[in-house]
């Protein structure tokens, strides 16, 4: 099943894409246009639907928050239909370069993101009278990158809220590194948060801060059970919400709330 949807925020349009082999889609996923800027593209598998919204607007740069395919899939086809350049972090330049393996439900759900080469980030993105500062943001993974237009109070952020209380990480998010992000997105001036999940057109560093709250009380909750002497295993049974099991099933266990206790310590294991 397909789903394409766009909405208007101001001058920033949203595309919201979805894909699912059977049923409806159980995640959507958000790109914006703004002023010749792409920000992320939406998954492979809806392609023809990604740029069939974007239709014949001109698209002048092309920027990635980071290189989870949800975001990446179609950086390649706008680059081949536009010219534009790809922008985002090192990192993500790399990965992309030759592209990188998925596991079978990342095939099912999003599909492959293409091989595309990537330039830097390294100055702000000028689109006038906008101004996009990158500001990088690891933790949901290493490479992620938010976009800050001071002036208008908007940050593109990505997969940085999603939600104020996640029920899963991957298996390779780093729970201190996404609070020390968290922190330091706090101190920048913004109030809509375009995430590519969930955007709040108000309110949305109230969002954020929720969900710094909520993973700085997990981080503590865990470390007081850790120092009581509880092993991972007890300390995932007594403080697991039990709202990870779908997504823990179709994901064969690459995402769950286990994930986020065992990132919790990995400080101290
Ligand atoms: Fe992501």
């Amino acid at each position: 099943m397909h789903l394409m949807k766009k909405k208007t925020f101001g001058p920033v349009q949203a595309v919201q894409l979805g894909y699912s082999p059977i049923g409806p889609p159980i995640m959507s996923v958000y790109f914006y246009y703004l002023n010749g800027l792409l920000i992320d593209t939406g998954q492979h598998h809806m392609q023809l639907h990604a740029l069939d919204a974007i239709g014949d607007l001109p698209v002048r740069q092309i920027l990635l928050t980071h290189h989870h395919e949800d975001h990446s899939g179609n950086a390649a086809a706008f680059q081949k239909k536009t010219g534009a350049p790809v922008r985002g972090h090192a990192l993500t330049a790399s990965k992309l370069k030759k592209g990188y393996r998925i596991r079978l439900y990342q095939h099912l759900i999003w599909g492959r993101t293409a091989p595309v080469g990537m330039a830097t980030l390294d100055t702000p993105i000028q689109s006038d009278p906008y101004v996009l500062e990158p500001v990088e943001t690891p933790g949901h993974s290493k490479d992620h990158v938010v976009f800050l237009e001071k002036n208008f109070g908007w940050l593109f952020s990505g997969d940085l809220y999603i939600g104020e209380r996640i029920k899963f990480f991957r298996s390779d998010e780093d729970l201190d590194a996404q609070i020390h992000s968290l922190q330091k997105v706090m101190r920048l001036d913004f109030d809509t948060l375009f995430c590519a999940h969930n955007p709040c057109p108000k309110n949305g560093k109230r969002h954020l801060s929720r969900k710094l709250n909520y993973l700085v009380t997990l981080k503590q909750e865990v470390m007081v059970l850790h120092q009581k002497g509880y092993s991972v295993k007890e300390i995932i049974r007594r403080l697991d919400p039990g709202t990870d099991r779908r997504v823990k099933w179709i994901t064969m266990g690459n995402a769950s709330f286990a994930h986020m206790v065992r990132s919790a310590l990995k400080s101290v294991s």
